[in-house]
């Protein structure tokens, strides 16, 4: 088989085989097709696209056995992890993984870095004293057994087609294709041995995705995806367009995480992180897992009964107020060698050198605090990275006082900027300032959740 006439028959528009899909990724993983050969290919699938049915499951499939396929199989219980496309103070997974994890879920969790305006779990955890996020396949198998959920970052073995492939994708302006976004995704999630995924697919001025439609879409095809490899699925489309809760960086987001499992924190904080852990525990209640198959459980929650979804609710509650689900997260950091004090503590975590308040300059109402720009002010500030190999400041960050619909008047603090550097300090406020539209017009309060897709 050449790469030359599989470029050929994409380009065409034609449909290709079985044998040539997983040649291509074979050729990506050991590198016998040149780079640009596998360019031109992702090129040709960024116009051509592919058939839903008959090429992206076969294509997903070689994608995440491309490399270690994590088999959890010995551990009892439904693994269920959460996906989130990437946010401005998305701290959820923090939070959400002790929780369902005490409800009875087994969560195996291999998570990311802040890219860009988006922060990363890795660099949030990371800034916990000790906490690692580099432990080994059997440790961290041991912890999803024992504690119900362990928090790692990718290792070189799962998925090393995606990496490959991602790198041309971006060098060569084919990110943005729902197939590629979705079987890149997929296939390191996958990889992770998991029965089920939730997928929080984020909407707005904050997102990878910036309407709606365009969610929907990534959104379905996921979902039909892993129903079509077999496993559960379900997607809640979710705002993006003012970060989630108060705190954007990686201690400060931390902090407020610790304070939704004391059960207080951002009503948004905590509401997003309930819906997820509905989503989460209905795709592995053992009525759902009919005949054992992950594809029919998750399935069958898109017929959830509103009395299913209360038990859940309730369940979830419940571990928030009687201190469970953070005594879990406690372990977890014991367990991952951080400094547990933190979850009665949050002084032990790391502390900004300079702080400055930035002020509202004319009266008014907040008509948006525009979610990318506070991103790209957490980074000038220090908390995240323009460049992969840049190093994140723990302590840097922002927390914010007002939110869109809030009405200011001169002089109100919007937000207080954490930094080690003066002129991070005069970028970040600048940029918040940019972010902060204030007006006459009221404004009415979106939700929070759009839509649900299974
Ligand atoms: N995140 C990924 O992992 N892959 C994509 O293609 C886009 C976002």
């Amino acid at each position: 088989m050449r790469a030359y006439d599989v470029i050929h028959k994409k380009r065409d528009g034609e449909l290709l085989s079985e044998d040539e899909l997983r040649f291509i990724v074979r050729g990506a993983t050991d590198g016998t097709i040149a780079d640009e050969q596998l360019a031109a290919f992702l090129m040709a699938v960024f116009f051509r696209g592919m058939d839903g049915e008959r090429e992206l499951p076969v294509w997903l499939d070689a994608m995440l056995r491309s490399g270690q396929v994590l088999d959890l199989s010995a551990i009892a219980g439904c693994k269920v992890d959460k996906h989130s496309t990437g946010g401005v103070g998305d701290k959820i997974s923090l939070p959400l993984a002790p929780l369902v994890a005490v409800c009875g879920v087994k969560v195996p969790m291999v998570s990311g870095r802040g890219l860009g305006h988006t922060g990363g779990t890795l660099d949030k955890l990371e800034s916990i004293p000790g906490f690692s996020v580099n432990l080994s396949i059997a440790r961290f198998t041991e912890l999803v057994d024992k504690l119900g959920l362990c928090l790692i970052g990718q290792t070189a073995e799962i998925a090393p087609a995606d990496r490959k492939l991602y790198a041309l994708r971006d060098a060569t302006a084919t990110v943005e294709s729902i197939p590629l976004i979705a079987s890149s995704i997929l296939s390191k999630k996958l990889a992770e041995g998991i029965d089920a995924l939730v997928l929080d697919v984020k909407v707005g001025k904050g997102a990878f995705m910036k309407s709606q439609d365009e969610a929907r879409k990534l959104a379905r095809t996921m979902v039909d995806l892993c129903h079509a490899v077999g496993r559960g699925c379900t997607a809640l489309l979710t705002a993006m367009d003012e970060p989630l809760g108060q705190a954007v960086g990686n201690a400060v987001e931390v902090r407020e995480s610790i304070e939704i499992l004391q059960n207080r924190g951002p009503a948004d904080v905590r509401e997003l992180t309930l819906q997820l852990g509905i989503e989460m525990l209905l795709s592995a209640a053992p009525s759902r897992q009919s005949a054992g198959t992950a594809t029919q459980s998750a399935r069958s929650t898109a017929n959830a009964s509103s009395s299913e979804i209360a038990q859940a609710r309730a369940q979830l509650e419940r571990a928030l107020a009687d201190g469970s689900a953070l005594e879990r997260f406690a372990q977890l950091i014991e367990a991952q060698g951080g400094d547990r004090r933190v979850c009665d503590n949050t002084e032990l975590l790391p502390k900004p050198q300079l702080i400055r308040s930035v002020r509202a300059t004319q009266d008014g109402v907040l008509q948006s605090l525009d979610a990318e720009q506070i991103g790209l002010a957490a980074v000038e500030l220090g908390a995240g990275r323009s460049r992969k190999e840049d190093k994140v400041d723990p302590a840097a960050g922002l927390m914010l006082y007002k939110r869109a619909g809030d009405v200011i008047r001169v002089g109100d603090v919007i937000a207080e900027l954490y930094s080690s550097n003066e002129d991070w300090l005069d970028a970040g406020e600048a940029r918040v300032k940019r972010a902060a539209q204030v007006g006459e017009e009221a404004i009415a309060q979106k939700p929070l959740v759009l839509e649900r897709i299974a």
